[in-house]
C-alpha cells in the first residue's frame, strides 16, 4: 500500500482527500499545525501535529515514514488578508512550500501534487480560463501559490521532482455521506456564507454588484463540489505513478497544471435562490456596490484534466453541492 503524506490533511478539501485516498487504496499520514484545520476531521487516519516550516520534523518523517507521494494543502487561504499581511503568507504559503520540496529531494521522494488556485490568473480579461493564459496574480496569495508552482517546475527540470500543481476554483459542497464538510473560521466562501444567512447564524449576505455584464446582473463563478476535487487528486497522484512505468522517462523529472473546476458558471443570484429553495428559508439579501477587483465571470476550463487525468465532475449541480453542504451545517456531525 503506498504511503501518501498530506500536508494540511485537517483542512476542508484536505480532510476529504483523506477519504478519497483511503476508498482508493492508498494510506494517507497527516502533517498539520491545527491552525486551522481540525483534529477530528482526518477521522481514523494517523496525525503528526507540526508544520511544514519545520525541517527537521519533515527530515525525521521522510526518513523514518516510507513517504511515497506527497499531496499539499498546507497554507493561508483568504486573499483578502494576505494583502494586509503579506509576510504571513510569503512565509507560510510560499517558504514552508518551498521548504518541504527541499525536503523532498534531500530525501528522494518525488512525487507531489500541490493545491494552487485560479487566482494566479489574476484579471485575465477571459471568462474561460485556461490553464496556458498568462500568470499575473493581483494579490499576495495568488503570487504565493504562483511562485510555489515556479519552485516545482524548476525543481522538476533541475532534479528529477514530479509534480503536478491543481488549480482549483470555488471548493464548495461536503461529503455526500456527511462525514465532512466545510469549516473555515472565519468563513469567507459564499455558499457557506450564504446558509449561515439560512440558518439564522448572520443577519443577511451581502450581493456585491448587480450591474454586471451577465444574464441577472451579479457575478458568476465556478463551484467545483469537493468530493469532485478530491477524486481529481487521486486521479493526479496515479498519474505521477504511472510515471514510473514509463520505459523512456522514469528518472526524469515532470512538471504539469490543470484546473478544476465545473466548467459551469453560477451567478451569486442563483447561489442565492438555490440556497433559499433547498433549505426553505428566508433571509436577508443586501444588494451593494461592487468590490474592486472581482471580475463579471470566470469559468474553468477544465478540458485537459479530463483528457489528460481522466478526470471530470461527478456532482456537478448546484442544488446537489448546496443540499450536501446545507446537510453537514444542520447535522450534529458539524462539531
Ligand atoms: N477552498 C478553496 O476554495 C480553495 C480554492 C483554491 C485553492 N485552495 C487551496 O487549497 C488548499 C486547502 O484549502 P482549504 O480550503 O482546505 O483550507 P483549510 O484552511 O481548510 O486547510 C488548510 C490546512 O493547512 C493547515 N496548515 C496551514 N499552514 C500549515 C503549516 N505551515 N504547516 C502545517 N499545516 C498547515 C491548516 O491547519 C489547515 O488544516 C490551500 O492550499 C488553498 O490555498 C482552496
Amino acid at each position: 500500500m503506498k504511503r501518501i503524506l498530506v500536508p494540511g490533511g485537517a483542512g476542508f478539501i484536505g480532510s476529504h482527500t483523506l477519504l478519497a485516498l483511503k476508498a482508493a487504496g492508498y494510506e494517507p499520514l497527516v502533517l498539520d499545525n491545527l491552525g486551522n484545520g481540525h483534529r477530528d476531521a482526518v477521522l481514523d487516519t494517523r496525525l503528526i501535529e507540526g508544520d511544514i516550516r519545520d525541517s527537521a520534523l519533515l527530515d525525521s518523517i521522510f526518513a523514518n515514514e516510507n513517504i511515497d507521494a506527497v499531496i499539499h494543502f498546507a497554507a493561508f487561504i483568504e486573499a483578502g488578508e494576505s494583502v494586509r499581511d503579506p509576510m504571513k503568507f510569503y512565509d507560510n504559503n510560499f517558504a514552508g512550500s518551498l521548504n518541504l520540496v527541499k525536503a523532498m529531494n534531500r530525501h528522494g521522494v518525488r512525487k507531489i501534487v500541490f493545491s494552487s488556485t485560479a487566482a494566479v490568473y489574476g484579471e485575465s480579461g477571459e471568462a474561460r480560463l485556461t490553464e496556458d493564459l498568462p500568470k499575473l496574480p493581483i494579490n499576495p496569495y495568488g503570487q504565493t501559490k504562483w511562485a510555489t508552482e515556479c519552485v516545482l517546475r524548476d525543481s522538476a527540470a533541475a532534479d528529477g521532482l514530479q509534480a503536478i500543481a491543481l488549480r482549483y476554483f470555488n471548493a464548495a459542497g461536503a461529503d455526500p455521506q456527511g462525514r465532512l464538510g466545510e469549516r473555515h473560521d472565519p468563513e469567507t466562501h459564499l455558499i457557506p456564507l450564504v446558509l449561515q444567512a439560512a440558518a439564522g447564524m448572520r443577519e443577511a449576505i451581502s450581493m456585491f454588484g448587480t450591474d454586471y455584464d451577465t444574464p441577472d446582473g451579479t457575478c458568476v463563478r465556478d463551484y467545483i463540489h469537493v468530493a469532485d476535487l478530491a477524486q481529481a487528486h487521486v486521479a493526479a497522484l496515479e498519474h505521477l505513478f504511472r510515471l514510473d512505468d514509463s520505459p523512456e522517462r522514469p528518472e526524469n523529472g515532470f512538471y504539469d497544471a490543470f484546473n478544476l473546476g465545473n466548467g459551469a458558471g453560477f451567478s451569486v443570484r442563483e447561489v442565492v435562490d438555490t440556497c433559499r429553495a433547498v433549505t426553505g428559508k428566508e433571509f436577508t439579501v443586501k444588494e451593494e456596490a461592487r468590490r474592486p477587483g472581482d471580475p463579471a465571470t470566470l469559468i474553468a476550463d477544465a478540458t485537459r484534466a479530463k483528457s489528460v487525468l481522466g478526470w471530470k465532475p461527478q456532482i456537478p449541480s448546484l442544488e446537489d453541492i448546496i443540499s450536501h453542504a446545507w446537510h453537514f451545517m444542520t447535522s450534529t456531525n458539524n462539531r
